[in-house]
C-alpha cells in the first residue's frame, strides 16, 4: 500500500515538472522577460518607529508622523523652532490634570477650568449676589436714620485715608469692569456692539486692565496699613455678632470705629484675596523678577487670579452696597471725612464713647485750633 502511494505521489511530481518548463518555454517566445530595477536603485529602508522625519520622508514619501510625534511629546523632549522666548521648542504642554479639568494637555485642560468653572460658577456667583442686594434693598431699604447736624462733629476719615481708598476704588472699579469684560463680555457685548467695536473695546480695556493692576497694588497696601489697626477683633465683636449685627432685632448694635461685618470685609474681603489678586496679577503682568513665566505657570497664575478676583468682587459688592445705598450717611462720611454725633451713636456707639472720652480725638488730621472743615457744623463738645 505505502509503495502505491509512493508511485502516484512520483508521478504526479513528474507531471508538475513538465508543465511548469512547458509554461517557461511558452513565455519566453511571447515576450521578453521583465528588467529589473534601473541602475543606481536602492531599495528603501522598512520604516522604523524610531525614524527621523528625514528617514520617514525616503521610507515613505509624504508621511511626516515622527515630526508630529515630536510637536505632541515637546512637553516632554522640548524640540527646536525658531519661536522667540522660553519653551520655544514646545508646542504642546505636556499633560496635567488642573482642579476641575480632565487628564490633558495643559493647555486644553487650562481652557476647560476656565470655561466649565470660572467663567459659569463666577459669573453666576456675581448675578446671584447683585440680585440678593437687590432684593435686601428692595425688603429693608437704607439702613439708618437720618441725623440732624447736633452736637459733635467728628473726623472720620483723615484726608490720606480718602485720599488712599478712593484712589483704590477708582483702580479697583476699574478693573472689576475690564476684567468683567474680558472673561464676559463675549456673552453680553459681542452681540450688542459687534465683533469690530467689542474687540477694540475689549483691547483697550485689556490694556486698562494691565496698567491699573500696580496702582491697585500700591494703593493696596496703603488702604491696608491705613485700616488695620482698627480692623483687629475685640470680645466686643462678640456680642455684636450673636445679636446678629442688628438685623435680626433691628436695632444697631454698639461697636467700635468699624463692626465686625466691615472687620470681616477687611480681613476675607481685601486682604486676603487682595494680596491673592495683586501676586498673581503682577505674574500674568510678568513684572516679578526671577520667574521664567511659562506657559504652566501663566496658566496657574490667571486660575487663582480668576477665583480670587470673583472672591474679591462679591464682597466688595457688599461693600459698595452698604457704602452707597445701603446705609444712610455712610458714603457723606467717606466723601466729606465728617460724621455728627447722631450718626456715630447709631451706628458706632463705642468708637463715639472713646472720643467723647478723649481716647480718639475729634479732629485727628489738622492741628488743634484750625479752621472747621467748610460746609459742616463745627464741633461742639
Ligand atoms: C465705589 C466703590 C466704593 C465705595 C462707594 C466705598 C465706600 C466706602 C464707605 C462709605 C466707607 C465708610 C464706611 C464707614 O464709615 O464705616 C468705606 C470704608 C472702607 N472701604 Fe470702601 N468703598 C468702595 C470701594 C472700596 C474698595 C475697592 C476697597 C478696597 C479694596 C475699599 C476699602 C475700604 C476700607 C478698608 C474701608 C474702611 C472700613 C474698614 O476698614 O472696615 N473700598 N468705603
Amino acid at each position: 500500500m505505502t509503495a502505491l502511494i509512493r508511485q502516484l505521489l512520483a508521478a504526479a511530481a513528474l507531471c508538475l515538472a513538465t508543465g511548469a518548463s512547458l509554461a517557461q518555454a511558452s513565455t519566453a517566445t511571447a515576450e521578453p522577460a521583465p528588467k529589473g530595477p534601473p541602475d543606481g536603485f536602492v531599495v528603501p529602508a522598512d520604516p522604523k518607529p524610531g525614524d527621523s522625519n528625514a528617514e520617514r520622508a525616503r521610507s515613505q514619501p509624504g508621511n511626516n508622523a515622527p515630526m508630529w510625534r515630536a510637536v505632541r511629546d515637546s512637553g516632554l523632549q522640548p524640540g527646536s523652532s525658531s519661536l522667540p522666548g522660553a519653551e520655544q521648542g514646545v508646542l504642546i504642554q505636556p499633560f496635567v490634570q488642573y482642579p476641575g479639568s480632565r487628564l490633558t494637555n495643559a493647555g486644553e485642560a487650562w481652557r476647560q477650568v476656565r470655561n466649565q468653572w470660572l467663567l459659569p460658577y463666577g459669573g453666576s456667583l456675581l448675578l446671584i449676589v447683585v440680585v440678593a442686594l437687590g432684593l435686601f434693598y428692595w425688603k429693608k431699604g437704607a439702613l439708618g436714620q437720618d441725623h440732624p447736624d447736633a452736637g459733635l462733629v467728628i473726623e472720620r476719615f483723615t484726608p490720606l485715608e480718602r485720599a488712599a481708598h478712593w484712589t483704590n476704588a477708582i483702580a479697583f472699579v476699574t478693573l472689576a469692569i475690564s476684567g468683567i469684560v474680558m472673561a464676559f463680555g463675549k456673552f453680553f457685548l459681542l452681540p450688542v456692539l459687534g465683533s469690530s467695536l467689542f474687540g477694540w473695546l475689549t483691547y483697550a480695556l485689556k490694556t486698562a486692565h494691565n496698567f491699573v493692576g500696580p496702582l491697585f497694588a500700591v494703593s493696596l497696601v496703603i488702604v491696608l496699613v491705613t485700616f488695620v489697626k482698627d480692623n483687629i477683633a475685640t470680645i466686643w465683636d462678640v456680642r455684636w455678632l450673636v445679636r446678629g449685627g442688628g438685623l435680626l432685632g433691628g436695632e444697631q448694635v454698639p461697636s467700635h470705629r468699624f463692626n465686625p461685618a466691615e472687620k470681616g470685609m477687611f480681613w476675607w474681603g481685601i486682604c486676603v484675596p487682595g494680596i491673592v489678586v495683586v501676586g498673581s496679577g503682577l505674574v500674568l503682568d510678568k513684572l516679578l523678577p526671577g520667574l521664567d513665566y511659562l506657559r504652566g505657570d501663566m496658566q496657574v497664575a490667571h486660575m487663582i487670579h480668576a477665583v480670587a478676583s470673583v472672591i474679591m468682587m462679591v464682597f466688595l459688592l457688599g461693600h459698595i452696597y452698604m457704602g452707597t445705598i445701603g446705609t444712610r450717611g455712610a458714603y457723606k462720611a467717606m466723601r466729606t471725612g465728617y460724621v455728627n454725633e447722631g450718626w456715630a451713636r447709631e451706628h458706632h456707639a463705642l468708637w463715639l464713647d472713646d472720643v467723647k472720652a478723649g481716647k480718639i480725638p475729634v479732629q485727628r488730621s489738622t492741628p488743634a485750633g484750625a479752621a472747621p472743615p467748610v460746609g459742616d457744623t463745627p464741633a461742639r463738645a
